[in-house]
């Protein structure tokens, strides 16, 4: 791996990938917003930044051009098939070889199997619900995205996170492949080590056409059940 793209490279997990990339020796290309640009100053002179929006696929054809892997922040904002355009676009453009990486929550189920509580059940419906009436994101979209990636032969990792905190680091996640399985069921990660499980996917081919759902390996249920 040497050369990878940031898709969403502004934003809290998309700065943490940076900062992984950059030390592990990785040339870095990150794709964010014009108006986030500002966010990324302290990296301006270790990588390349390109501004635009993630689903414009002739941002994204620069942005992925003769890299070997692409990390991928699906965000599902606004009722413009944002995630579905970002994703499809690097799915188009990358290299056929390059591993593509992708973050998502544990609301997306990719065979159906994942058992889910009620409280989280209960947020996507009556949150989910809400912020679609506001038009402000479509979680709907996201869901949509990941069923194109599952569909497709590139070489993809789709990472589910659970629920998130900030925090030092306390080392790459464990992981299962459906939500309701024991030791996922702390539900907590460090944003911080999403960006780096989504990293280390990058050079781990045991995760091609895997959507691992990922929990901190220090909380309680990754302890019991490791
Ligand atoms: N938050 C959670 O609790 C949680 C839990 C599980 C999984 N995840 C997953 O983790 C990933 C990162 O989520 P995050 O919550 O940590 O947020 P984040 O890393 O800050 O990412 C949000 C992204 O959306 C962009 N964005 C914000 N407002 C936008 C708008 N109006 N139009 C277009 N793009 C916009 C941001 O770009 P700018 O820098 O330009 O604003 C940024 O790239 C996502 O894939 C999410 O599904 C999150």
């Amino acid at each position: 791996m040497k050369k990878v793209c940031i898709v969403g490279a502004s934003g809290k997990l998309g700065k943490y990938m940076v900062q992984h990339c950059l030390s592990k020796g990785y040339e870095v290309v990150g794709v964010c917003r014009e108006k986030s640009v500002h966010k990324l100053e302290a990296y301006k002179d270790k990588m390349t930044i390109i501004p635009g929006q993630t689903n414009d696929p002739e941002i994204i054809k620069k942005a992925v051009k003769n890299c070997d892997g692409v990390l991928t922040v699906l965000a599902p904002w606004g009722m413009q098939n944002y995630s579905s355009g970002t994703a499809g676009a690097v799915m188009e453009f990358a290299k056929k070889d390059a591993r593509l990486i992708f973050s998502c929550g544990w609301h997306v189920t990719r065979d159906g199997k994942d058992v889910y509580s009620w409280q989280l059940k209960a947020v996507v419906k009556i949150i989910g619900g809400l912020v679609r009436l506001l038009r402000v994101v479509d979680l709907n979209d996201q869901v949509r995205a990941c069923d194109n990636i599952f569909k497709s032969d590139t070489k993809w990792t789709v990472v589910r996170g659970s629920d998130l905190e900030e925090g030092e680091s306390q080392g790459v996640p464990v992981w299962s492949q459906h939500v309701g399985d024991p030791i996922l069921e702390s539900n907590i990660t460090r944003r911080t080590d999403f960006a780096l499980f989504m990293v280390e996917a990058l050079t781990n081919d045991e995760l091609i056409h895997k959507a691992p759902a990922i929990v901190s390996c220090a909380c309680e249920s990754a302890k019991t059940h490791k």
